[in-house]
């Protein structure tokens, strides 16, 4: 089955094609122009999609050395997202849609992320859990099957990608900052690291909160002085980074303990970092987590394709519809 992937939710450009598990070509267009900005600028972002994505899709068509009447499937991220980036996605899937008679189906950005892991890991067959960590999406499923999840818990307040990236602005990086924030932690020889809080809900286990983290960071900062900050600045970043990787591995941990299940996926930008897929796999077990190649972790069409794909092999396909709220 040949199918076409095209993201278009956030600050990323993307489309892949697919054949199986088999990535025939992909290409990855990173919107650098948000970085003096902290933050992704939607409209920036909608304009730089319509500029990049036509001549995506032909690079990826002449790579694989197909005719697009080949295509069995387009895949398309229609939520959730940037409404504007969503809409130059499904816009420019459903023309070729119509125009060549290529069926057609939606897919959920979270759903594409956990797909991923099928990508590289074919043999792993649900029941597993899945901890989604990006910058708009903090948390941690059952995936029951292929493309049916329950929901165990998810962040209150900021997801760990963000707090990231606010953490990052306070520290002067440029956007998105999680990269360069484990960079600089990696410079950090150890010891003296600041105790930042790491939240426990009451009642609520395996939620999370990234909030209170990002708060702390900002008063440990308010009355340092620059040269302070200049010479602590791997200190802090490493110290800020363990409160979030211990944050989410005590998590993930409690909730393998309480589902019986044995491993793990770990899915999205943040599951690029080192640090928590080393604490991870120094709590729970080599064997107990996955994770996506880096480039498979942040946004991708890949990911949507192979999604996609198992959405029509399991009779789940729906025609693109930009819903702002569609749960997973
Ligand atoms: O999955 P993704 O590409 O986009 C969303 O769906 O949000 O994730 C982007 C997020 C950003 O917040 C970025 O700072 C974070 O992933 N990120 C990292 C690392 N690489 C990317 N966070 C921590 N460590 C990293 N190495
Ligand atoms: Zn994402």
């Amino acid at each position: 089955m040949l199918t076409l992937g095209i993201e278009t939710s956030c600050d990323e450009t993307s489309v892949a094609l697919l054949k199986g598990t088999s990535i025939l070509a992909d290409r990855i267009y990173t919107q650098t122009m948000h970085e003096g900005f902290g933050g992704v600028v939607p409209e920036i972002a909608s304009r730089a999609h319509i500029r990049k994505i036509d001549a995506l899709c032909d690079a990826v068509v002449a790579e694989s050395r197909i005719d697009i009447s080949e295509i069995d499937l387009i895949a398309v991220t229609d939520g959730p997202g940037l409404a504007g980036a969503l809409l130059v996605g499904i816009s420019f899937a459903l023309g070729l849609h119509c125009a060549r008679g290529i069926p057609i189906t939606g897919v959920h950005h979270l759903d594409g992320h956990i797909s991923a892991i099928a990508l590289e890991y074919p043999a792993l067959r649900p029941p597993f859990l899945a901890l989604v960590v990006s910058g708009g999406h903090t948390a941690l499923y059952t995936v029951l099957e292929w493309g049916v999840y329950a929901l165990l818990g998810q962040t209150i307040d900021d997801a760990a990608g963000e707090a990231f990236d606010k953490v990052g602005k306070m520290l002067g990086f440029s956007y998105p900052a999680g990269r360069a924030i484990e960079e600089c932690a990696r410079h950090y020889g150890g010891g003296d690291l600041i105790a930042f809080p790491r939240a426990r809900l009451a009642g609520h286990e395996l939620d999370f909160s990234f909030s209170g983290l990002k708060t702390a960071v900002k008063y440990f900062l308010a009355d340092k002085t620059a040269e302070f900050l200049e010479t602590n600045k791997a200190r802090i970043c490493a110290s800020f980074q363990l409160a979030v990787v211990e944050a989410l591995t005590r998590n993930v941990a409690a909730a393998l303990r309480a589902s019986g299940l044995l491993c793990v996926a770990v899915v999205g930008g943040v599951a690029c970092n080192g640090a928590l897929r080393a604490q991870l796999r120094a709590e729970l077990g080599e064997t107990s987590v996955f994770f996506p190649s880096p480039k498979l972790c942040t946004d991708n069409a890949a990911m949507i394709a192979m999604a996609g794909q198992g959405m029509a092999l399991g009779g789940r396909l729906r025609f693109p519809s930009c819903q702002p709220s569609r749960p997973l």
